[in-house]
Parts: C-alpha cells; structure tokens; sequence
C-alpha cells in the first residue's frame, strides 16, 4: 500500500520555484528520506503533506485519498523548530496540544514515560535533544500512521542524534511510515529504507542508499584529513568536496589519482594526518549528480 503518493508537485513563493514537479512513492511501513542542501525544497514539500500549506499544482494522495482536512489525521508533523512554548512546562506543552487535537489526558503520560521526558521542566530549560523529543511526541499525540520529522537531529551532538534515531527505528518497528527531511547524509543511511536525493525543487535519484551508491560506478573515495593546503589545483582537475580539514576525492583509479593528490597537497605545504581510500557514500553521489555537496 502506498502511504503517500504525489505527482507533478509545483510549487513557486512569487516568482521563485521552490518545487519544480514532484513525484514521490512512499510505501507504508517504510523510512523514507529526503537528502538534500539547504534550499532544495524538502520543508515546502512537509509542509505541503503535513501543515496544509497550499501548492500550485500536482496531486497528492495520503493512503489513496486525496489530501485534505480528512487525511491530516493520518499525518503527524515534528517540524524542524520546536513548536513548545518557552515558559510552559513539558506536561503543559503536551496537554496543550493534546487538548487542540481533543486527544485524552492519559495519552500525554504515555508519551512522557515513553520518550522519558522530563514533565515538569520548562521547555526554555531543555536540552537540544529534549527539545527535539519533546517535538516527536506531540507528532505521536493522536497515534498517526505516517510520522514526518523535518531535521530530526540537525543541531544536535552526536549522542543525542544516535537517541533520536533509535527512537525513529523504534516508530518503524511499530509499523509507522516515516518520512524524514535532512541534508545530513549519515542520518539517512542510518535511517532509510529509500532516500529521495533532491536539488533545486527536484527529486534527482529514488533508491536504497546501496542503489544510489551504485550510481557512483566503480568509483572509489580518496579521504584526506589534515591542515590542508594547495586543494584548489585538486579541486580544478578532480570531482572533491572539501570541508575543515577534509578532502575527499572522487576517482576512477585510486592508485593512479592518489600521488597526484598527495603532490599537490605536499607543494601546498599541508600537514596531512591521514589517508584513506573510502567507497563512495551518499555526498559522493549528491556530487556527482550536481556537482557539489550537500552543505
Ligand atoms: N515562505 C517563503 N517565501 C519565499 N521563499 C521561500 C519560503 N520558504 C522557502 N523559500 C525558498 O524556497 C527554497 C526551498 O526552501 P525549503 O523548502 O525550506 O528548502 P530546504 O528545506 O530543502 O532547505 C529556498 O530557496 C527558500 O529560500
Ligand atoms: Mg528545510
């Protein structure tokens, strides 16, 4: 069964295109990612599918029905910011909301022992990752089938990311679908069944992260880190990405590219602390479809 199905989406802010014909497949009981930078208009589509924001054309359909105030039931929404309010506590928030959705009272102790939320701290006095916690369970409040998280982890330190994406295994487990919007590459290979790769209002690649790897060939990764040095010739002649401290290389021969690299980056007067040659992961791909990387 297909939980969420859209065709054709556009979608434009004035003059600016911000979805450019959307098709989409989510199944039900899957956890499907949308990967992309900044900008590439993964929050105008969960806000379309979960906050009702209007588009301009396209159909959308949620477990075969059309999208509407009927289906909104079936989705819930942790949206990127934390939707508490600062001087209401963690109960309070929860049975704030839990009173707009005309919810029952004892569902919000549920949720509180389940994410082992703090009930009487103030929501001003949370943690990064508390916050975030606190975002999916007003998302679980009415028990939705589809659960759609925008940025689930992003800000978060890395062992308040690792929670937060048990927790989601844990809503897969349950046979939930989820779809999760991220420009962070690790958090959809942890995470996702399928990842859709989007760019510009567009989705560019649909696959498991193995099927998307594949679109790499038999390319391999030359990683570098280091002080790095004298990157711009590398950059010219070869597909990389670089970021603080790290290089990462695309290449059809890693034997043959790797003393061309290593020369370059020696003249530059770098102090490289290691060297490895890597497969390719998600990025890799994301740059050899576009040409640049995801941050
Ligand atoms: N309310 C808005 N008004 C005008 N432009 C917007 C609005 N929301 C988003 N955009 C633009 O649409 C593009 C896609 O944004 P968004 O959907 O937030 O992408 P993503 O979540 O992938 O970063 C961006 O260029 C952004 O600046
Ligand atoms: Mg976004």
């Amino acid at each position: 069964m297909r939980a969420i199905e859209v065709r054709g989406l556009r979608k434009g802010y004035g003059d600016f295109i911000a979805l450019n014909g959307i098709d989409l497949d989510v199944d039900e009981g899957e956890v499907f990612a949308l990967l992309g930078p900044n900008g590439a208009g993964k929050t105008t589509l969960i806000r379309i599918l979960a906050e009702g924001l209007s588009y301009d054309s396209g159909e959308i359909r949620v477990f075969g029905e059309p999208l509407s105030k009927k289906t909104a039931r079936l989705i819930g929404y942790a949206p990127q910011e934390s939707l508490a309010y600062d001087d209401l506590t963690v109960r309070e928030n929860l049975e704030f909301y839990a009173n707009l959705y005309d919810v029952p009272g004892k569902r919000v102790d549920e949720l509180i022992e389940r994410f082992k939320l703090p009930a009487k701290k103030k929501a001003k006095e949370l943690s990064g990752g508390f916050k975030k916690r606190l975002n999916l369970a007003v998302a679980l409040l009415y028990d939705p089938k589809i659960l759609v998280l925008d940025e689930p982890s992003t800000g978060l330190d890395v062992p308040s990311k690792r929670e937060l994406w048990e927790l989601i295994k844990e809503f897969r487990e349950e046979g939930k679908t989820v779809l999760l919007a991220t420009h962070y590459m690790e958090e959809a290979e942890a995470l996702a069944d399928r990842v859709a790769i989007m760019n510009e209002g567009k989705v560019i690649a649909v696959g498991t992260p193995e099927e998307l790897k594949g679109l790499a060939g038999n390319e391999s990764v030359i990683h570098v880190e280091g002080i790095l040095r004298g990157t711009e010739a590398i950059l010219r002649e070869f597909r990389a990405i670089e970021r603080e401290n790290v290089l990462r290389v695309s290449v059809e021969d890693a034997r043959k590219a790797l003393p061309k690299v290593v020369e370059a980056l020696v003249e530059g007067g770098s102090e490289i602390r290691s060297i490895r040659i890597e497969e390719p992961t998600l990025e890799d791909v994301f740059l050899k479809l576009t040409g640049r990387g995801l941050e």
